[in-house]
């Protein structure tokens, strides 16, 4: 089967935060024309869903019904499936627990095991959410900030063995694959990583909502897949929301091996009357694990020749901007040291001159503030146009 990536799908109209939302700092009375925003910021893929997810869906409003739900044995069938075939990883059925989204899995995780004081270990610059999901709930935020240099991240394993010394450092929230650098993490990174949070105590919360988009060359391993020890003491967040582009359909799968721990995530959802389910979101992952692997190829080589494309653009127009190698998700880190601009004028230009959206580095951590994210999950024509407008911003500044 053959998908049309190139498609340009308008989604004014249809409830899209990534397409209706403005930013408070996008300047209407110099932008009156605020169609011209070309957004290319929160996660979500302008691409249509594997047909067999439009079909399973169609099919499932067309009888009409939409009452409570849970999940069947049928879909915790295809969560495992999914799982083991393509990472190897055994999961029993009773360590799923649904949630919907991740973000609000992690609060709830958050809630369940951190007391006022207790400090949380993150990696910045690093998803922005993880912030709000420990100081929420009276956390306490410590960076293992990672390590840049020659255009490449990798982790500080001493800094990380100094944070995680203090027994006040009850959790590290991992991202893997990492979102905005795009690294995909080695076996040996987590065996470092887990090794030292395992030996001071600290529960590792493995976010891997990115873990099936892996740009070719690459390969993911979960968390939880380098030893029975690092699975049992550990919480692995998946859902199929970025890999088949369902995340306003919310649904995603917890799983925490852990009887104990299970029970105290489940307690901590059932006093906040937290849904786990929706007929949509049910229907959907079914359908996609079971029939949206052939889709899923394709899309990840789109995306990784918008990648190539973007990286060739750049290094021929505008070389001042340099993307960060991307390994895994569609979520490109470009350093713009180059520009020379404070991250205040960068985001003037790039919000009110070129017209473009993007994740602001500096939303990720003050280490990210000399970056900007761009989604590469939409057709090649929208980079084209968003590059363009770039250079021609760039040029009437400094021209
Ligand atoms: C690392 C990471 N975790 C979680 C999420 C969002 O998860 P959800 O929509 O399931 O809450 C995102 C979305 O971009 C993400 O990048």
């Amino acid at each position: 089967m053959t998908f049309n990536f190139d498609q340009e799908i308008d989604r004014k109209g249809t409830n899209s935060i990534k397409w209706e939302l403005e930013p408070q700092d996008y300047d209407m009375q110099q932008n009156p024309d605020a169609g011209r925003l070309l957004p290319l910021w929160v996660a979500d893929m302008d691409f249509a869903v594997p047909p067999a997810v439009v079909d399973a869906l169609v099919k499932r409003a067309e009888h009409g019904l939409f009452g409570y739900s849970m999940p069947m044995d049928s879909y915790y069938e295809t969560v495992i499936d999914w799982h083991k075939r393509r990472y190897g990883r055994s999961l029993a059925k009773e360590w799923i627990v649904l949630t919907p989204g991740v973000v609000p899995a992690l609060n709830m995780i958050v809630q369940s095991f951190i007391q006022p004081g207790d400090k949380v270990l993150i990696q910045r610059p690093v998803y922005y959410p993880f912030f709000s999901a420990i100081e929420n709930h009276g956390g306490e935020i410590v960076s293992n900030n990672l390590v840049y240099a020659n255009g490449r991240y990798t982790m500080d394993f001493a800094d990380l063995a100094q944070k995680t010394a203090d027994p006040a450092v009850k959790m590290a929230i991992l991202c893997s694959p990492h979102n905005p650098v795009g690294r995909v993490w080695t076996a040996d990174e987590l065996r470092q990583f887990g090794q030292i949070c395992l030996e001071n105590n600290v529960l590792v919360v493995s976010d891997e909502i990115h873990c099936d988009l892996i740009m070719p060359g690459h390969n993911f391993t979960s968390f939880a897949s380098i030893s029975a020890e690092f699975e049992q003491k550990s919480i692995v967040c998946t859902a199929p929301s970025k890999t088949f582009n369902l995340a306003g359909l919310h649904t995603s799968n917890i799983i925490i091996p852990d009887e104990e721990m299970r029970e105290r995530v489940k307690q901590t959802m059932d006093k906040q009357r937290m849904p786990g389910a929706n007929p949509f979101g049910l229907a959907a992952t079914e359908a996609a694990y079971k029939h949206g692997e052939e889709w899923l190829t394709a899309v990840i080589d789109y995306i990784a020749d918008n990648n190539k494309f973007v990286a060739a653009y750049l290094a021929e127009h505008l070389p001042q901007l340099r993307p960060i190698p991307l390994e895994g998700t569609y979520l490109l880190w470009i350093d713009c040291h180059g520009l020379e601009l404070d991250p205040a004028a960068r985001r003037q230009l790039l919000l009110n001159q070129a017209h473009i959206f993007l994740d602001a580095g500096e939303w990720f951590g003050p280490e990210g503030e000399m970056f900007e994210r761009v989604n590469l999950a939409c057709p090649r024509s929208v980079l084209v146009e968003m590059l363009e407008r770039v250079v021609t911003a760039v040029q009437q500044k400094s021209g």
